[in-house]
């Protein structure tokens, strides 16, 4: 399927492995020209030169972070006029006692999870408005909707975002700038590979074992988390040309591990 976005101009935040990296290899492949940032530049390079190998595209390494004022300004250089936004980060550290949870915690995920991608729209979507043509979309957590506690610093500053990307999209709707949010679950992404392995050093175990503890205890209908790449063709097809017509949702992709209203 041809999702119609070859040449629509990408930025693509906190690309360089998980979900952010799935997105940008997506997009990629439907020749999409994509400015990629992450922090790290080595990581960086590297999968901005396999993907270019792998798709053809132009894909555009921005060492820079996201949630700092320089950082903005440097991708915004390199990417002044993006039809698409895509914005996504580290999980947050997992937390344990809420009463543990300090201010200087909450301030440095706003910065990070909130206050980043809120700026990033600000910039942005008066050109996508102009043009008549945009798409935003947030990868963010399955925790907005569905709060526990051990998401507490990821869920809660995502919740505010989901909100705020609701009410923005029902005023740009209509100048085809649609707006949207995927919301993982349990995927298997550098992140979650670093934990698991540190779970499984520190308990004498394998990383699948971690992973299979996890679904268990947990009861994820699927039996396993999801890959990347599940995320980043979602994210595509989000940012495409039939998405004319989908804005302020928010998709949970979770293996089926939460209930809902339908
Ligand atoms: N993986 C899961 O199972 C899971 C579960 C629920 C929710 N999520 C959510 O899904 C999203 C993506 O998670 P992930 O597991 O794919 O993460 P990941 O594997 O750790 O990848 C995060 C990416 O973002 C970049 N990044 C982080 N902070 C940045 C910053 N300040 N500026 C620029 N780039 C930055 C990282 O590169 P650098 O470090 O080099 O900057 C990396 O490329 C997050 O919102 C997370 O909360 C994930």
């Amino acid at each position: 399927m041809d999702l119609g976005i070859r040449g629509r101009k990408a930025i693509v935040n906190g690309g360089s492995a998980g979900m952010g990296r799935g997105s940008v290899l997506a997009l990629a492949r439907e020749g999409a020209e994509v400015y990629v940032s992450a922090r790290g530049e080595e990581r960086l390079v590297s999968a901005c030169e396999e993907i270019t190998r792998e798709t053809g595209a132009s894909v555009t390494p921005v060492v820079a972070d996201h949630s700092t004022d320089e950082g903005r300004e440097k991708i915004l250089s390199a990417c002044p006029e993006p039809d698409i936004l895509v914005g996504t980060c580290a999980p947050p550290e997992t937390t344990g006692d809420y009463r543990a949870i300090t201010v200087d915690d909450w301030k440095a995920n706003l910065d990070v999870t909130l206050l980043s991608p809120v700026q990033f729209m600000q910039a942005t979507i008066d050109g996508m408005v102009e043009r008549g043509w945009g798409r935003i979309v947030n990868i963010a957590t399955g925790a907005a909707k569905y709060p526990t506690q051990i998401r507490i610093l990821s869920g809660a500053p995502r919740a505010a975002l989901v909100n705020y990307t609701v009410a923005v999209s029902k005023i740009v709707a209509k100048h085809n700038v649609m707006i949207n949010n995927i919301l993982p679950g349990m995927h298997h992404t550098a992140a979650i590979h670093d934990r698991y392995t540190a779970l499984a050093e520190q308990n004498g175990t394998t990383y699948e074992e971690e992973v299979q503890k996890f679904v268990k205890a947990w009861r994820i209908p699927a039996g396993k988390f999801g890959d990347a790449d599940d995320v980043g063709a979602f994210v595509a097809l989000f940012c495409s040309e039939y998405a004319n017509f989908l804005t302020g949702q928010s998709l949970v992709i979770d293996g089926g591990i939460t209930n809902s209203t339908f």
